[in-house]
């Protein structure tokens, strides 16, 4: 087995600190070499890439690479083009990450079970109408994806008592939550929902599934909440569903241009709210561990966990 002790890891990220994560790997190497940015002196000796995006000089230079290791439990950010086809890429899968977007959903899902959104809208006409509360049983949601986040998502929302519904690409049994696969499993199970969720991974299969044709399968009035990837929605569409009360309101983390641009119609739109893509955020400290994982198996050329299944695509 090679396997070294002394990684040598080039790190790249606008959004996530080198500081912080040079002090977590250091609670799991004894040495190491961390190198940030453009400034790597011996670029041969690179073992493992932990990026975020891509640095413009991409990772040619890094000859001897064994894994790229994201810093996203989505990968696309990374510019799959660009990135040398024999490596290994690898997910992030970290509990705060998806305890973050448990929050983040459970926070979108009760603004719209207790009509917060409408209540926003009425607060800035002056108008004191009263909307009576219902009981969480009574909101049907639905969530595309049950991966590592959509699954946590599914039952955070049906322990606070909501009708959770789910959509996988292969059929899952989970507890209390009726679960739908294949196109009209997708389509029948969005029309029995008030709210739907997308917390899909991007691929060939999943861009632009938040379309026209699928609106059409919506009851009228649900909320939609995009927790995904801006490139899941044709953004063109969600206007017209807004248009025609097909879509109610929508929360949208996401864009297809992050920053979202000035001059976007999402911007001031009165049924949508944007967040810039904080819905989920890992934390070093209880990330590290699957990383250090993953970079111990690369330097023993074993599969890593969480690899990038080209096939599938996610
Ligand atoms: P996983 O890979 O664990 O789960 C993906 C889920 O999507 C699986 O249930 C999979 O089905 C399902 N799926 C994939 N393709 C299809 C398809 N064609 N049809 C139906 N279902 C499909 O991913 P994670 O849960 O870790 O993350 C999901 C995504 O969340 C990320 O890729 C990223 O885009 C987004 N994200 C956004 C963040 C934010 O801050 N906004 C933060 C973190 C993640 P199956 O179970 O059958 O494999
Ligand atoms: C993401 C992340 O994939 O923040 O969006 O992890």
């Amino acid at each position: 087995m090679d396997f070294r002790l002394k990684p040598h890891i080039y790190f790249n990220s606008y959004m996530d600190s080198a500081d912080e994560w040079r002090q977590a790997l250091a609670s799991q190497f004894d040495e190491f070499k961390f190198s940030v940015g453009d400034d790597v002196d011996d670029p041969d000796s690179v073992d493992v890439a932990l990026v975020w995006t891509l640095p413009d000089r991409g990772l040619e230079r890094f000859v001897n690479l064994r894994a790229i290791l994201s810093l996203g439990a989505g990968i696309n950010q990374l510019d799959l083009e660009r990135l040398p086809k024999h490596v290994p890429l690898a997910r992030l899968v970290d509990a705060s990450l998806t305890r973050t977007m448990v929050d983040y959903a459970k926070t979108a899902v009760y603004r719209y079970h207790r009509r917060f959104h409408l209540f926003e809208r009425q607060s800035r006409e002056r108008n004191w109408t009263y909307i009576p509360p219902t009981l969480t049983a009574g909101t049907s949601v639905g969530v595309l994806g049950l991966g590592e986040i959509g699954r946590e998502i599914s039952f955070a929302l049906r322990r606070e008592g909501f009708n959770v519904r789910g959509w996988s690409r292969s059929p899952k049994e989970l507890d209390n939550v009726e679960t739908y696969t294949g196109r009209y499993g997708l389509t029948s199970m969005v029309g029995r929902c008030a709210i739907v969720i997308n917390v899909l991974p991007l691929t060939g299969e999943t861009r632009h599934i938040l379309c026209r044709e699928l609106f059409a399968h919506f009851s009228n009035g649900t909320c939609l909440i995009n927790m995904g990837r801006g490139m899941h929605l044709v953004e063109a569409d969600l206007l017209d569903a807004i248009d025609m009360g097909k879509v109610d309101d929508a929360t949208l983390d996401v864009a297809s241009v992050e920053p979202l641009p000035d001059s976007h119609p999402f911007w001031n739109h009165p049924n949508i709210l944007i967040t810039p893509h904080v819905a989920g955020a890992s934390n070093p400290m209880t990330a590290v561990a699957n990383v250090a994982a993953n970079i111990r198996k690369a330097l023993a050329g074993e599969r890593l966990s969480q690899q990038l299944d080209v096939d599938r695509g996610y």
